[in-house]
């Protein structure tokens, strides 16, 4: 098979690649990524020799970069990804994830391939009790969840108005390695590591449903070749944690990997300003996935965050050049000098 994975210099994106190119080793990937402040070839070094993968720097957006690509699937990562970045600026949003959307349509309607689109559950916006299922209302709240479901809805229009093969994913939040340091996880495991404050937003009682990002790349896997064209499918593990408890967990994984009394770290944690629009709690059922696909996550949480913390704490490298460069810029802008 030929794939194009956009946005494959990202955190999930690259996640995939490497976990396509050792469950297929006849597969061509081309990743095409803008390398944005996001994309970072780091996260590719130890397969970029590989002789079925190449690399192409281009944008989603630019209606002829495709042109010559043979291609049988497109999957589509290439994304503006931050939600409290959407809320600063939501120009690239739209830029990226709406019109970069439907180019790729056009060029997946064109080829006649299969789209498999990376959406996401904050589609759905917040829910306080019960699940989404695949027929919830897409009620995002933020720009960032505005741009997805407004990609998501081009998707289901080429499928009833072009008959392109697409599918549609949903999933709820990752964490693992090569996950860029603005997210959750790595800010906390970094800061504290840093001995930084760790900022939790407002009361730190909103809800998320933790995913391993591996779990994750297993679930498109098992969609690109077993999904159904025009079907939508949510992926999570049903691991829903407070984010409080969340970034308590890290904590104490850091603290027992670096030998020091876990108070040294929760004495860091620091509430500030919650984010406007902040979604209280994002719940997914992915009966379907399970049920139809014969999906299901392998990743226990608590193994999955140990060996993140680990994973962070054994690549000082990669993360040392990204906390230096423009990301810092974007820290001190979000938190002020102080924290
Ligand atoms: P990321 O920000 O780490 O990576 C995005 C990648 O897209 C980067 O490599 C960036 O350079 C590239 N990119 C951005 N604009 C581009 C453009 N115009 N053309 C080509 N490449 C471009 O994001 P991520 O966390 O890996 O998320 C990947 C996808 O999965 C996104 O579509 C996101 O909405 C979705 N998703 C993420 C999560 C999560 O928890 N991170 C959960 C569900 C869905
Ligand atoms: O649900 C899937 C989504 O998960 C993806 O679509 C997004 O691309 C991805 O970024 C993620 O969105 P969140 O906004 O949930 O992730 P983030 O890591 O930014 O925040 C997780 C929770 O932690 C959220 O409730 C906000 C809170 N938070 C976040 C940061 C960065 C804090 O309390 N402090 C922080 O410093």
């Amino acid at each position: 098979m030929k794939l194009l994975v956009t946005g494959g210099a990202g955190f999930i994106g690259s996640n995939f690649i490497r976990h396509m190119l050792s469950a297929y080793p006849d597969y061509r990937i081309i990743n095409l990524d803008k390398l944005t402040y996001a994309g970072n070839l780091e996260n590719l070094q130890d397969i970029d020799k590989f002789p079925n993968y190449t690399f192409v720097k281009g944008d989603i957006g630019d209606s002829h970069i495709f042109d010559k690509m043979e291609i049988d699937a497109i999957v589509n990562f290439a994304a503006e990804s931050h939600v409290d970045r959407s809320i600063l600026d939501a120009t690239p949003f739209l830029k990226t994830n709406v019109i970069g959307t439907y180019n790729l349509l056009e060029t997946a309607r064109q080829k006649a391939c299969i789209f498999l689109h990376v959406s996401t559950d904050e589609v759905y916006g917040s829910i306080d009790r019960g699940f989404f299922n695949e027929d919830s209302r897409l009620l995002p709240n933020s720009p960032y969840a505005a741009s997805k479901a407004a990609s998501d809805m081009l998707v289901r229009s080429y499928v009833e108005t072009h008959d392109v093969m697409a599918i549609i994913t949903r999933c709820s939040n990752n964490y693992g390695p090569y996950q860029f340091p603005e997210k959750l996880f790595p800010l906390v495991i970094l800061n504290a590591l840093n001995r930084k404050p760790i900022p939790v937003y407002g009361d730190g009682m909103n809800v998320r449903d933790w995913i391993h990002v591996n779990d994750h790349c297993r679930a498109l896997d098992a969609v690109l070749h077993k999904g159904r064209a025009g079907d939508v499918y949510n992926i999570g593990a049903r691991c829903e944690r407070t984010n409080i408890e969340a970034v308590r967990l890290l904590l104490k994984k850091t603290s027992e990997q670096l030998g020091i009394d876990e108070q040294e770290l929760t004495g860091l944690i620091t509430f500030v300003k919650d984010r406007p629009g902040h979604d209280k709690r994002y719940a997914i059922d992915p009966s379907m996935i399970e049920g139809n696909l014969k999906w299901q996550p392998e990743k226990d949480f608590d193994k999955g965050v140990s060996e993140t913390v680990q994973w962070y704490l054994s690549n000082e490298k990669w993360w040392q050049r990204i906390v230096s460069g423009e990301y810092a810029e974007y820290y001190r802008t979000q938190y002020g000098e102080s924290i």
